[in-house]
């Protein structure tokens, strides 16, 4: 009896690349990681976690600490907590807000989001944390590891092992996570009532369900992409909550396309990048947020009217005059709140392909390790 398949392309489940494989793994894994933390409609970190619904009523300030691609889940959690529970957050890359001197106390709670759990600066800023008296909070996803050991209380993800390099379904149960955190601390601190975060975790489920749609975009985004084979520069604008998203995605496509990415506040445009935008220059305009549409819209024509070539990220039935793109993907109409559980993938996909075309690694860019343990 011969195998026709390599051990490494049975792992792979007949993807090409683990990232790919990854990357259709997040229904399954958004749903594995929030399910068991829904109770009566709400959610609960009681039975999963062990953390008691008392915890989340003691922090007056709170401060998410991570790397990479974490850090950028942090950054949209920062966003959610603030505008769902009114607590003040600060969302740090944890390099720097070690080496900061931070105000920490005994009603901060000090949230670290990490993989692997592994890394070195993540982990020493939990330690840090824990040393000035603050309630150290990780979002882990490996069982054991270090920051799962050290942290007060540790939140599991279910990603399941992620082997591609660049991080997929482990930012998006981060995402999932963050969005529990910002439900449950609301709750808590009655910035909502009870009705309100009923229809938020459902918001969230809902989200989480449409994640199947968006995967369908993937011939499409493949097809548009040829365009980038030869490409040198490329920015990502967004405004809010896309903001946070461009990060990612600009942060997923550098890693493995070897493109120079930029991603910027669309706001910040006039103050530096727009001097960069010329004929041709591709830019992925994130504009999820019908809320910011306007002054999305009215940055996207700054950048159309030097000649940008410009791929719009959008919300169905959202109006865009069809003058100022070349190209627009539809992501499912949610509330402007869960546009990143969708948008994510769309640019995960993009990143993906872009990096095909250009014969890259795709699964081990050069330079990058999974983990960084050193600092
Ligand atoms: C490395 C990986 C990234 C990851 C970051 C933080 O840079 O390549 O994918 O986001 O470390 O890792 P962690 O395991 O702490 O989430």
């Amino acid at each position: 009896l011969t195998a026709e398949w390599s051990v490494e392309q049975a792992q792979k489940g007949g993807y090409d690349h683990f990232m790919l494989k990854e990357i259709y793994e997040q229904p399954r894994a958004l749903a594995d990681t929030v399910h068991p933390r829904i109770s009566d409609g709400l959610p609960s970190f009681e039975a999963q976690d062990d953390i008691p619904e008392g915890f989340w009523r003691q922090f007056d300030t709170i401060s998410i600490v991570a790397c990479g691609t974490a850090m950028h889940a942090g950054m949209i959690g920062k966003n959610l907590i603030e505008r769902l529970a009114r607590i003040p957050v600060e969302c740090d890359i944890a390099s720097e807000f070690r080496y900061r001197d931070p105000i920490l106390g005994k009603h901060s709670l000090v949230l670290l989001i990490s993989q692997s759990g592994e890394t070195a600066d993540t982990l020493a800023a939990l330690r840090l944390a824990r040393e000035r008296g603050a309630t150290t909070l990780a979002v882990v996803n490996v069982t054991g590891s270090s920051i799962a050991r050290e942290a007060d209380y540790v939140i599991r993800t279910f990603a399941g092992p992620e082997i591609a390099v660049a991080s997929t379904k482990a930012y998006s149960v981060q995402l999932s996570v963050m969005y529990l955190i910002a439900i449950r601390l609301a709750l808590a601190n009655r910035a909502v009532d009870d009705a309100r975060a009923r229809e938020l975790t459902s918001g969230l489920l809902g989200a989480i369900e449409t994640t199947k749609d968006v995967l369908g975009l993937n011939v499409e985004i493949k097809e548009y992409i040829k365009r980038y084979e030869s490409l040198r520069d490329l920015f990502f604008l967004g405004r809010g909550l896309d903001y946070a998203l461009s990060m990612e995605g600009s942060l997923k496509l550098k890693e493995i396309s070897y493109i120079h990415c930029e991603a910027y506040a669309a706001g910040e445009l006039k103050h530096g990048t727009i001097s960069l935008v010329t004929e041709g220059v591709p830019v992925v305009a994130v504009a999820t947020q019908e809320t910011l549409l306007p002054k999305m819209v009215s940055n996207i024509k700054e950048v159309h009217s030097r000649g940008a070539d410009v791929l719009l990220v959008c919300k169905q039935g959202l109006e865009v005059d069809p003058e100022i793109y070349s190209k627009r993907l539809d992501l499912p109409a949610l509330d402007d709140l869960f546009m990143p559980v969708v948008g994510v993938i769309v640019l995960q996909l993009l990143a993906y392909h872009t990096a095909v075309l250009r014969g890259c690694d795709v699964d081990k860019p050069r330079n990058l390790a999974k983990s960084v343990t050193v600092e």
